[in-house]
């Protein structure tokens, strides 16, 4: 994972869909002393890409990081139609009916922000796409060269076990799953923050209410963003808020407190019921396919097994609320 050298913030880029959860992940990484967001790019997902450049823009703003450049990127994956993600509301942030926002996207698209920031970037960056992974796949196949100055990905998205826009795939590859296959054969080094801690990671209720009963703006939004997350699938009658996508941030800021183990991962793509699906080979041993067929080349990826619950949380909270 990458580690923060001496008291250097970790250049990073975040790729995003805001989104409730994206919203998370950006109000922590424009906070925390560890991180140097250099961009924020914008992806169709869990809703349109203007709304997603909209709510980007707003949530800098609350966050007190409005002169973080943001561009507008793909409008729809690389070959399936654009399919918003429901959970969002209608305006992709909970329709907490949030300002309109002041300032205006770069002039310039998503790719060509990436590119120039990444290669302009006196350390290798790190990215962290919390989105369909189109504008990251776009990005690989266009300038091939900023591989050079990357020094890892750490992707919200796919899942070991279950999926959740299909029983085995989750949202962000499902929606744009050649996007992903393109991304895990990036030959760089590759974090998967997927599904199975991605769901794991929740702010207690107290924690929420106090959030939401701030004078700040920026931590109103927070709890107001967090109680909009209250996982109908925990079977705790308490609301609690899942932190999301900001748990693949939390993951750069602080590597430790992921376990992942470097396996073969590939992405389903024909058609049917598994396409989108990550299958992660855990198998101790080779198969009789690869006995029979010989070995077909594979991406290893470090996958995500487990998450620290609390020192994440106490990161995130601490992260936004400290002075
Ligand atoms: C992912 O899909 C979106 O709804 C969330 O923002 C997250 O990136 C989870 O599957």
């Amino acid at each position: 994972m990458t580690e923060q050298s001496g008291d250097q913030p970790i250049p990073v880029i975040i790729d995003c869909d805001t989104g409730v959860d994206d919203a998370l992940a950006l109000l922590f990484a424009v906070r925390h002393p560890g991180l140097d967001v250099r961009a924020v790019t914008c992806v169709a997902g869990n809703t349109d890409v203007d709304g997603v450049v909209r709510n980007t823009l707003t949530v800098l703003e609350q966050a007190g990081a409005a002169d973080i450049p943001v561009a507008r990127g793909a409008a729809r994956p690389l070959i399936e139609p654009a399919r918003s993600a429901p959970v969002h509301g209608q305006d992709g942030m909970g329709d907490l009916g949030l300002p309109a926002p002041a300032r205006r996207p770069v002039d310039v698209d998503a790719v060509t922000l990436l590119r120039r920031e990444i290669l302009a970037s006196p350390r290798p960056v790190t990215l962290i796409p919390t989105a369909p992974l189109t504008n990251i796949a776009l990005l690989l196949r266009t300038h091939p060269e900023v591989t050079r100055n990357i020094e890892r990905i750490v992707f919200m998205g796919g899942a070991v076990t279950t999926g959740n826009a299909t029983p085995v795939a989750e949202f962000n590859v499902w929606h744009d799953p050649e996007a992903a296959a393109v991304l895990l054969t990036a030959g760089v080094p590759i974090t998967m923050y997927g599904l199975d801690v991605f769901t794991r990671v929740l702010v207690p209720a107290p924690d929420v209410a106090r959030l939401r009963a701030s004078s700040e703006p920026r931590l109103r939004l927070a709890g107001e963003l967090l109680a909009h997350r209250d996982p109908a699938t925990s079977g705790d009658p308490t609301p609690t808020g899942g932190l999301g996508d900001a748990g693949a941030v939390c993951a750069v800021a602080d590597p430790a407190g992921l376990t992942t183990e470097r396996l073969p991962v590939e992405v389903a793509l024909a058609p049917g019921p598994s396409r989108g699906q990550t299958i992660v080979d855990r198998r101790p041993r080779h198969g009789e396919s690869e006995i029979h067929d010989g070995f077909r080349e594979q991406a290893l990826v470090d996958v995500a097994l487990d998450v620290d619950v609390e020192r994440y949380v106490k990161l995130w909270l601490t992260t936004l609320e400290g002075n």
